[in-house]
């Protein structure tokens, strides 16, 4: 077992390189070839960067620890001494044991890096490090929540044995391949999937070429862009309406193309009436955006091409439901298209031609479809060895699971994903694979086939962005909405959703992972409420597990499984372990909040998902050695869930020691952000708690806790992190001091709850998160108002008003980490590609968007409430709330508010002839006149029965300073100098508020905001 004393800290629970790890995980999004994930997809992976590092710093004693083992200190200094580059200084600096913990979490930030992820010399470091600390035995890493394998990939990295296991058997396939077979097998199982993948391609291209046939002048199709279509339902038009959301192909610079629609009148007939107009396409080069035209359906609004006519979203809803989703084209007898999906044009490649070529439908097209449609009858009719039908009539989940809107389009069954030829396609590749289910790639040859998949369904969608046109695949977001038009990809062909192209990208995969691991992982499909392991086994549990209903996992994952059951057949992975009738994945047990399911009498609903938690949480305590730790990822979207999941740890029997928020959000777009924890996960690092633990005082645990978050607080801004991540590095150490009890008393013996009413006065009705929030709002408020002291105290920011006090926190809660980081340039990659591109269902386009920073309403609250801020009250004065956001108005939304409907000009004519005779009281605020105050919007009255301070009572009615600070910035905007500077003079006589905030501001607004500009050119005008 482990070398290291129960006593000592690990380096996670003191200390943490979060910006480096951040920065190093947002850049892993862009790598593709070879990268592990592009193994199979799994939604929500955790970024390997971060996995690497959390396990090092999990697995590693502090060396500044009194208890660190000695002989850990001597190794450890000459491992890190021996790593390549290791500098003189290095020397001095591992002499000490802070010096060595800075040293070993320098050596962790970088090892970071995808770069060097699987380089000789780190994987050696690492795993010596490892060793080290824990001896010859490796330590057993288990993650019960697995998905993609990230976090048991990155321990087999570093040395140590893996158990992996998850409910889903989609993802223990991907486990399977990942962490036993390709660690087993090495780059054998890459040469092995070479040679039967030729012949798996060889076979596929005889059965299925006749249906994707090539141009008489050679020309090879790679791609097939459809359109379902409805029909116009003008009195006098009838027309195809061609549902599309962008007419462009290609947005290459050097080869633009597009295509425009051309309405021919319909034919008169002897009868008098006349056919509906016909629509066509060509294909053209436009010279700039300009010359395209938009689609013709905006959330699920459609426009008809030849009268302008538009339908309403259910009746394109309803007429593409009597089309069971309209991807397939309807014919009639003798083969001629009567409706249904339209043809735009075919993408092809040409030996003799660069880049891809566009054409418009020809008949031939429209007769291999023909042809595919009867075929697919042909093999609906024979089922499979097991007695499936080949084609998946499973049914999709109900309407309003999660991300799911196509069943209201008339896609009812999983088959109904994909066109007549698609179908065709996959049955046959499926038959073909299904010989190989004994041969050690059977799993590799799935998983190559599920990336042909994943583009090759009617809901796969055409990229024309200028880096690469190609076929975007389904899985592009973590949700199946609606596409209107779609593409689909040749399977036997070489281009992206090929067979070959997958095939390839899984050789590159296996081949470059086969270098990782020096043993294989042991995967298990279980429930982690029921871990199989024996207890005391784990010297690390890490995992990641579900959060609330942000990821369907099980009704996304269906999509594959249906397939993989008919290619696999008979797969022992395959199946629901614990309901032999489901044929689908699990779902009954899965860590889910869906109250579209129930579980017997019982709704999925928060309550379940929250007591699932608790019930993973036992199982993953009752694996852990007593000396053992653990790390749980969770989601910070919003702090609501927090309380009720840390319960469920503490209720467990955890302590929680530290928590590190780590964002994979790139630099490039931290910048321009606009609300906190875009996309930030918390790592949350605990401990089982000392059987003796005993309860706690109230008074004590009230007492330690502004030191212990002051001190944090101090130490990480000093280190750059900042505003939520700050809060969020804090909430660990602040919950040790309540969690390492068993419960926590007043001194009537009254529980103080984890969580409570954060309006109610008394501890045990408040709870212990409201001091939390408390204590680090105002610390931040002190460091950003007060005296730049982060401490705790009594006296935050005196002297400044409600408005100002909310104002600076929210900007101080919007700061971000700063990543130190040169290169950021716009490696984020796909970054252009925004999800209004990829689908445009209804509720899904894109929304106004209204100026302004946001941040999430109940962070802001959960801040807001203790400081004595009553947010509601500023609303429309300082802020906007709507829809669980809170927006801080931009300060030109404040003119009118602020000068009234005369306007900044008036007031300032005013302030330049007054100022002639004195400069004192020159400025008359619309806040500060009697008869327009009352008509103010969001004029704060006191509530009744409020405690309220008598000096914001007063600010509310009256013009504060932050009001006086906008104005003054508003002048500036109007480039009324002379008053401006009148202005200045008075406030800077009035007293030294002014510009302490002003100072405070220009320090708190986002760099590149119009904010920051005016008020950094408003304080150069201000008298010294
Ligand atoms: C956030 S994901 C894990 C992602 C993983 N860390 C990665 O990087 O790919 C959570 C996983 O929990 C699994 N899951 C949900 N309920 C479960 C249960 N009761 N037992 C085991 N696994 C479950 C889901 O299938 C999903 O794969
Ligand atoms: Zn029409």
């Amino acid at each position: 077992m482990s070398r290291i004393p129960k006593q000592c800290k690990r380096l996670a629970e003191v200390d943490f390189p979060i910006a480096v790890v951040s920065k190093h995980s947002a850049k892993e999004k862009s790598i593709r070839h070879g990268h592990p994930s592009t193994l199979h997809l799994w939604w929500a992976r955790r970024p390997l960067a971060a996995c690497r590092a959390m396990l090092m710093a999990l697995l590693l004693p502090d060396p500044a620890d009194p208890h660190c083992p000695p002989e850990f200190i001597v190794e450890a200094r000459e491992i890190l001494l021996a790593h390549p580059g290791a500098s003189e200084r290095l020397k001095n600096e591992v002499a000490s044991g802070e010096g060595l913990r800075k040293a070993l979490l320098k050596f962790i930030g970088d090892f970071a890096n995808w770069d060097v992820a699987s380089n000789p010399d780190y994987l050696r470091t690492s795993r010596a490090l490892v060793k080290a600390a824990h001896g010859d035995d490796a330590p057993l890493v288990v993650d019960p929540f697995a998905g993609g394998g990230s976090i048991p990939l990155e321990a087999l990295r570093i040395g140590c044995d893996a158990f992996a296991s998850d409910l889903n058997p989609v993802a223990c396939l991907i486990l399977k391949t990942l962490l036993e077979d390709i660690p087993r097998h090495g780059p054998g199982l890459a040469d092995e999937l070479r040679k039967v993948g030729a012949e798996i391609k060889a076979e596929a291209e005889r059965a299925l070429k006749a249906f994707y046939p090539d141009d008489a002048d050679g020309s090879t199709p790679i791609a097939y862009l459809w359109a379902r279509t409805i029909r116009c339902e003008a009195p006098d038009c009838g027309a195809d309406m061609p549902l599309m959301r962008s007419f462009w192909l290609s947005k290459k610079l050097v080869r633009r193309r597009a295509l425009r629609p051309i309405v021919r009148k319909g034919d008169s007939r002897t009868g008098g009436s006349s056919d509906p107009p016909v629509i066509e396409f060509e294909v053209f080069t436009p010279k700039s955006e300009k010359d395209v035209r938009g689609g013709t359906v905006a959330r699920a609004k459609a426009t008809c091409l030849a009268c302008g006519n538009v339908l309403a979203p259910e009746r394109v809803r309803s007429q593409l439901y009597a089309q069971r989703g309209g991807a397939d084209v309807v014919f009639n007898s003798k083969g001629h298209r009567t409706g249904g999906a339209t043809l735009l044009a075919v993408v092809l490649l040409h030996e003799n031609k660069t880049g891809r070529q566009y054409r418009v439908a020809e008949d031939g097209d429209y007769r291999a479809v023909w042809k595919a449609q009867k075929k697919v009858v042909e093999i609906a009719e024979e089922p499979l060895a097991n007695g499936l039908s080949p084609i998946p009539n499973e049914p999709l989940p109900p309407v309003g699971t999660l991300g799911f809107r196509v069943q209201r389009y008339g896609m009812v069954e999983w088959g109904d994903l994909f066109t007549a030829r698609q179908k065709v396609a996959l049955t046959r590749i499926a038959a073909v694979l299904n010989r190989q289910v004994n041969s050690p790639v059977a799993a590799p040859l799935a998983i190559a086939l599920d990336g042909v998949i994943d583009r090759n369904a009617s809901l796969a969608t055409w990229r024309p962005q200028a880096d690469q046109e190609k076929v975007e695949h389904v899985f592009a977001r973590q949700a199946l909405p609606i596409t209107w038009d779609f593409a689909e990809a040749v399977p036997v062909s070489e281009a992206t959703g090929s067979l070959s192209d997958r095939l390839e990208a899984t050789i590159q995969t296996i081949e470059s992972g086969s270098g990782i691991a020096n043993n294989a992982g042991q995967v298990q499909q279980a429930d982690a409420t029921l871990s199989t392991l024996p207890d005391a086994t784990a010297s690390v549990v890490f995992t990641d597990p579900p959060y609330y209903d942000a990821i369907p996992y099980s009704d996304l994952s269906d999509f594959f499984f249906v397939w993989l059951k008919r290619t696999l057949v008979g797969h022992p992975l395959l199946r629901d372990p614990y309901d032999a009738t489901n044929p689908l994945t699990p779902k009954t047990r899965e860590a889910v909040q869906d109250e579209t399911r129930m579980v017997g009498e019982r709704p999925k609903d928060r309550a379940f998902f929250e007591d699932t938690m608790a019930l993973a949480f036992a199982a993953s305590h009752r694996v852990i050695g007593e000396a053992g730790i653990a790390c749980v990822v969770f989601a910070h979207k919003t702090t609501e869930g927090w309380e009720a999941l840390l319960s469920g740890m503490i209720r467990a029997g955890w302590v929680i020691t530290a928590s590190w928020p780590i964002s994979t959000e790139m630099k490039t777009r931290l910048r321009a952000r606009e609300s906190a924890a875009l996309d930030t996960s918390v790592h949350l690092v605990c401990r089982p708690r000392d059987k003796d633990a005993g309860i706690g005082e109230w008074g004590d645990v009230v007492r330690d806790l502004p030191a212990r978050i002051g001190e944090w607080m101090e130490r990480l801004s000093a280190e750059g992190v900042r505003g939520a991540d700050l809060v969020f590095a804090c909430i660990g150490p602040a919950m040790e001091v309540y969690s390492r009890y068993s419960k926590v008393e007043d001194a009537e013996g009254r529980e103080i709850p984890l969580g409570g009413d954060p309006e109610a006065s008394r501890p045990h009705e408040r709870g212990f998160l409201a001091y939390v929030w408390e204590f680090v709002g105002r610390a931040a408020l002190n460091q950003v108002l007060g005296t730049g002291q982060p401490r705790p105290t009594e006296t935050a920011a005196a002297g400044l008003e409600e408005d100002a006090r909310l104002t600076a926190l929210f900007l101080w809660t919007l700061q971000a980490t700063a990543t130190d980081d040169a290169e950021e340039g716009d490696a984020a990659g796909g970054a252009d590609h925004t999800d209004d591109e990829s689908s445009d269902d209804e509720g899904d386009g894109p929304k106004k968007k209204k100026k302004g920073l946001t941040l999430v309403y109940d962070v802001v609250r959960r801040f807001a409430q203790p400081l004595g801020i009553h947010l509601s009250e500023w609303e429309h004065r300082i802020v906007e709330i709507e829809k669980g956001v809170v927006r801080l108005l931009p300060v030109s939304d404040r003119a009118e508010q602020l000068f009234g409907d005369k306007g900044a000009d008036v007031v300032a004519g005013n302030i330049e002839s007054v100022a002639k005779t004195s400069a004192q009281g020159a400025f008359d605020f619309i806040f500060d006149q009697p008869e327009t105050a009352p008509t103010l919007k969001g004029r704060a009255k006191p509530r009744k029965g409020t405690l309220v301070r008598d000096e914001d009572l007063a600010a509310r009615q009256s013009a504060t300073t932050l009001d006086r600070v906008h104005a003054a910035m508003l002048l500036q905007s109007a480039g009324r100098a002379t008053a401006l500077r009148a202005f200045l003079q008075s406030e800077v006589d009035r007293g030294p508020e002014f510009l302490r905030l002003a100072n405070a501001l220009s320090a708190l607004y986002p760099k590149e905001s119009e904010e920051k500009r005016l008020v950094d050119a408003m304080l150069l005008a201000a008298p010294r």
